[in-house]
């Protein structure tokens, strides 16, 4: 069978970050200016007053420290709290194709491939700018890559979903070398009006260049060992946003239309699933779990991350072992695992083995098992 490779990654990072204090603080802002305008309505008791939010419960809940955005000034404003991202013109670079642009030229670099060499590009994540044309073509025009583009949409497992697809086509031969790019600008899906989610996400892209092991001509690349995918529905994480919104007036800008969860529920159900799935999938190759050197595990909840690790590993473990990457950008949907791939990797020794998971709303989990080459 075809040997296949992740050969470079590459992450596009905002500039702007907003910590913990400055999110509560213009949440509070907002709840204390809401509970005023609705001062006698909550008196009366037909309204029930919201709720302060606070940087201790974040952290201990989640573990998130910051988040980084596309735009913060949007965000923090009380009277406002959604990014502030102007829409551009149809002949100019959209904003997710810019960032998935910027995020694939430090992959190809780092692989010391060109445009050239690129004959597949997957826009993998969890909100499109728009239903068409397909942002994968632009990201592809804008590179200058031939060959053929797609997007595609698993919520935060579209990376692995989209690495299979990748090493499936490589494999298949109908592409030699694939982008696998997640350009995450999750600020616009999540309601920083509730305090139930409004730490909960950040913004980002990233890349993984994707080939064929014999075209592969830099050192250190990742052997991609086995990848497998499952999914099972819940509806405990959703967001109903879609073309059919406008066919009921009743429901536009309601709150469905955004990013929802029940936490605990995802919490509880998940994490099993995921420890289950990363063990199945390394006996399934053969693998023992004491070759595992680190899992880059999907970045939404320190604890979460613990947990499977513990349930994987089965002995103590560390950073190390599961890097942790959620403090600083937060739950980067997609992009997460990747992150955590692309800044915690180049210390494996040739021959050692880890594994890439993501998992999120589907319910959908991916493993992506590699070996440093
Ligand atoms: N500030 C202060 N208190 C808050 C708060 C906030 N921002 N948000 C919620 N609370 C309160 C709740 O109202 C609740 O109060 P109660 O006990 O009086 O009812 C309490 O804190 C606990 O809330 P809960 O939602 O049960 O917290 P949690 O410990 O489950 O943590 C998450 C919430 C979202 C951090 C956690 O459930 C999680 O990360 N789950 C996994 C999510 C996931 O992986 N999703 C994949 C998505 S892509």
């Amino acid at each position: 069978m075809q040997r296949v490779v992740i050969s470079g990654t590459g992450l596009f990072t905002p500039s702007e970050s907003i910590s913990n204090d400055e999110l509560v603080a213009a949440f509070n802002a907002y709840v204390q200016q809401y509970n005023l305008t609705h001062a006698q309505a909550i008196a009366e008791g037909s309204l029930k007053p919201l709720a302060e939010s606070s940087s201790e419960f974040i952290n201990k809940a989640s573990g998130i420290k910051s988040r980084y955005v596309m735009n913060k000034s949007g965000v923090i404003d009380p009277s406002r709290m959604f990014p502030h991202i102007p829409e551009r013109a149809d002949d100019e670079l959209g904003i997710q194709a810019e960032i998935a642009v910027i995020s694939a030229r430090e992959a190809l670099a780092q692989a010391g491939k060109t445009p050239a060499d690129v004959d597949a590009i997957i826009v993998a994540c969890s909100n499109m700018q728009r239903a068409y044309p397909a942002v994968a073509i632009e990201v592809q025009q804008a590179l200058g890559c031939g060959g053929f583009a797609y997007d595609m949409n698993v919520a935060c497992s579209s990376a692995t979903f989209g690495l299979q697809n990748a090493v499936d086509a490589i494999r298949s031969g109908s592409a030699r070398c694939v982008l696998v790019i997640s350009p995450e600008i999750t600020s616009a899906h999540l309601e920083f009006r509730d305090r139930d989610c409004h730490f909960i996400f950040g913004d980002v892209a990233t890349t993984l260049v994707v080939e064929a092991a014999e075209t592969c001509t830099v050192d250190g690349a990742f052997e991609v060992l086995g990848t497998r995918l499952v999914t099972q529905f819940s509806n405990a994480i959703r967001n109903n946003f879609g073309f059919l919104n406008r066919c009921d007036e009743s429901g536009v800008g309601a709150r469905d239309k955004l990013f929802r969860q029940e936490g605990r529920k995802v919490f509880k159900e998940v994490c099993p699933m995921v420890a289950e799935q990363i063990l199945a999938h390394s006996a399934a190759l053969g693998i023992a779990v004491s070759d595992l050197k680190r899992l880059w595990l999907h970045q939404a909840n320190l604890s979460m991350n613990e947990l499977i690790a513990k349930r994987v590993l089965g002995r103590e473990f560390d950073r190390d072992d599961a890097p942790v990457i959620l403090d600083e950008y937060a739950n980067t949907s997609s992009a997460g695992s990747i992150i955590a791939f692309h800044k915690h990797r180049r210390d494996l020794a040739a021959g050692e083995i880890g594994v890439i998971c993501s998992f999120g709303a589907g319910y959908s989990i991916g493993s992506v098992v590699v070996r440093r080459c």
